[in-house]
């Protein structure tokens, strides 16, 4: 039987510099699509493939995370003195009682290796997760680490999950090369950060969801400064290579970079379009802009 994967972990101290102002204060995983935070969304994802421990990664703007998925009883206390039943449920059911949210503070942001080797002593001797909250990504099946997590249970090893990309964009992502096993799942034979096309080995990137297994934090314990000075996830994972077997997974839905302002906001037109409250007010007004 292999180990559940129980833990998630969601580095969130990055400086988020592509959206200052906005992100001076607050983390870049707090802007909201339509009126849930990013990071609720992949909280909840984690949640539907049966993660019960959420760790936090937290930097310069600690606060407003742990806030969010704390009880906040002013405000709960004041809507229900109004008889605001359904706002107060939106306040309440942030997390769902049986999950615990813990909180570790990364106080320099050296990068994604460092943020996940932070989390070594929460997460212990166990296969975990990792969720990147400015990919969102709205899956089939419960999610996308849902669909991850079956990989996982079937063959083991860690499971990162792909995308196919523009060619001239390798060099916002980690690339890997892979031995395709089926229509979706492939074994990586190498991983890069962030090449340029040229030297990109395929166009086929590392999107921000995995499942790692403990072996990760010994090899990122090793690594040095790569891409753009920093410690890099991607260069622990090419060091996990040459000892286990690391799959990719093509995922079944749609991912919106919200680390890109273009993508966040495609992400916040197709979630109003969606949303049970707005969504026929705000299509007559995309529909009127249009008619000019
Ligand atoms: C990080 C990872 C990169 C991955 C990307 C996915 O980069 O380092 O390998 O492809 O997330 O979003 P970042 O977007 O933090 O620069």
């Amino acid at each position: 039987m292999k180990q559940k994967v129980r833990k998630a972990v969601f580095p969130a101290a990055g400086l988020g510099t592509r959206f200052l102002p906005a992100t001076k204060a607050n983390p870049k995983e707090m802007l909201p699509i339509v009126d849930k935070p990013l990071i609720q969304y992949a909280a909840e994802e984690a949640v539907a493939a049966g993660i019960t421990d959420l760790i936090f990664i937290i930097g310069r703007t600690k606060r407003s995370i742990a806030d969010h998925f704390d009880k906040a009883y002013e405000l709960e206390a004041e809507l229900e003195k109004y008889g605001k039943h359904e706002m107060l449920e939106a306040a309440r059911s942030i997390v769902p009682p049986h999950v615990n949210c813990i909180y570790i503070r990364q106080a320099d942001p050296l990068g994604l290796g460092h943020a996940v080797l932070c989390a070594r002593a929460a997460v212990g001797p166990e296969p975990f997760a990792v969720l990147l909250a400015d990919d969102l990504i709205d899956g089939a099946g419960g999610g996308c680490l849902k669909q991850m997590v079956e990989v996982y249970e079937q063959r083991g090893g860690s499971v990162i999950a792909v995308e196919t990309v523009p060619h001239e964009e390798t060099n916002r992502y980690g690339i890997v090369q892979i031995n395709r096993l089926s229509d979706r799942v492939g074994r990586i034979e190498t991983i890069v950060e962030k090449p340029r096309p040229e030297n990109a080995p395929s166009n086929l990137a590392v999107v921000g969801r995995y499942i790692l297994t403990p072996a990760i934090f010994d090899m990122l314990e090793t690594i040095e400064r790569g891409a753009g000075g920093e410690l890099q996830l991607t260069d622990g994972i090419a060091r996990l290579l040459d000892r286990e077997y690391v799959y990719s997974y093509n995922f079944d839905g749609k991912r919106y970079d919200c680390g890109s302002k273009i993508g966040y906001l495609q992400a916040n037109v197709e979630y109003a379009l969606r949303h049970p409250e707005v969504k026929n007010e705000f299509a007559q007004y995309l529909a009127s802009l249009q008619q000019g």
